[in-house]
């Protein structure tokens, strides 16, 4: 393949490089991975609408998020490991997102911790994302630490009180290597070391309820984002539990497989919200009429996760940069294209379900 030139082109090559155990880990959802594959198609189940003969001689991507401002309405999600792809991990993950001006959340299990992203990478908008472990203590430090480090909001991942059966991973009988390891995971467990998705599951707190969340919230210094969303029921109960914002999202289709794609579900989500939250979406993003859609429909931003990853396994720093770059240029375009000056002016307007044929 010449140079890549889209997220596809990245994937394509990722693939190629990487051995089939960790790609089967970055690539790979839950059970027959009917969600996995809903999240990106559902997309193609929307249409856009232009409004013609609108200036669009000037046309900015920046908004913001919970207040900071950013580059576009696109920020990278928190993926775990990132260290199986390329050595610099996380590190060149944070680089490219502040190189490019945006959003980086750094997963609780990411082989490097938030004081070393905040040394080793420029300053850029940044979230925590927190999976509560049972051992409350672990989970204290990790907050403190990513307090300290200049982090924003803890981005609170409520979708996986256990780990989904990545049946790829099964196949492959993929273990973490043990040159690679995670420091928050290192702290929760003492000298043992975890090998699988699953064992690093079982750290977690699944016993948390709404009540823990209120009580998280009121005592957390940062805001609260939760991720992991799925219902409009449940958005109105994150608002009401003290929730900053939220996330639509099922965690890239590794969680319970069935699920339908964060895009169908986000309308729901947005009009329980009503106004009250920044509502966010993430999953099966891979162009930028995708982002534009989600914006249309009522979500202020969007989160990538693989997108990106695929951009770091090719080329490290510079290929995550290169990724969310094309993102950028796309919504740009998509931005011109529909009429709208910036991202407040997609609205309901520009975005329709297309009908469904009769069964
Ligand atoms: C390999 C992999 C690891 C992930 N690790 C985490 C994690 O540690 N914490 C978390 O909240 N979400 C995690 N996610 C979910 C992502 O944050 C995000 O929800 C998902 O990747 C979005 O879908 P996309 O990959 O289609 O963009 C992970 C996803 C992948 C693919």
């Amino acid at each position: 393949m010449d140079a890549p030139i889209n997220v596809a082109d990245y994937e394509q090559l990722a693939a190629e490089r990487l051995e089939p155990g960790v790609l089967g880990y970055f690539a790979g959802g839950a059970g027959d991975e009917r969600t996995l594959r809903e999240n990106v198609s559902a997309f193609g189940r929307y249409s856009l609408h232009p409004r013609v003969l609108v200036d669009v001689d000037e046309v900015s991507t920046r908004t913001s998020v919970l207040g900071t401002g950013i580059s576009m309405p696109v920020g990278v999600a928190p993926v775990a490991f990132q260290r199986l792809v390329h050595p610099e991990g996380e590190v060149a993950m944070a680089r490219a997102a502040a190189g490019a001006g945006t959003l980086m959340t750094l997963s609780t299990i990411a082989t490097s911790h938030p004081a070393e992203i905040a040394a080793e990478a420029p300053p850029g908008p940044r979230w925590f994302q927190l999976y509560r472990f049972r051992d409350s203590g672990v989970t204290d430090a990790l907050v403190a630490d990513a307090v300290e480090s200049g982090f924003e909001a803890i981005a609170l991942t409520v979708d996986a009180p256990r780990a989904g059966r990545r049946e790829r991973d099964l196949r492959t009988g993929f273990e973490y290597p043990a040159s690679i390891t995670a420091p928050a995971l290192a702290a929760a467990l003492g000298s043992s070391r975890p090998t699988t998705p699953r064992e690093v599951f079982e750290l977690v707190d699944s016993s948390l309820t709404w009540d823990d969340l209120a009580a998280f919230a009121a005592e957390c210094p940062l805001p609260i984002v939760l991720k992991g969303v799925q219902t409009g029921a449940d958005a109105a109960l994150a608002v009401e539990h003290g929730a900053a914002a939220v996330v639509v999202s099922n965690h890239g289709g590794r969680q319970l497989d069935g699920v339908p794609a964060p895009i169908e579900i986000l309308p729901e989500v947005v009009e329980a919200v009503a106004g009250r939250r920044e509502v966010l979406l993430d999953g099966g993003v891979r162009r930028g009429i995708d982002v534009v859609t989600a914006l249309g429909l009522g979500a202020r931003a969007v989160l990538v996760g693989r997108a990106p990853l695929w951009g770091l396994a090719v080329d490290g720093e510079h290929g995550a940069r290169d990724v969310l770059e094309i993102l950028r240029s796309e919504v740009e375009l998509a931005m011109v294209l529909l009429g709208c000056r910036e991202p407040d002016e997609i609205t309901a307007e520009h975005v329709r379900a297309r009908p469904r044929l009769a069964p």
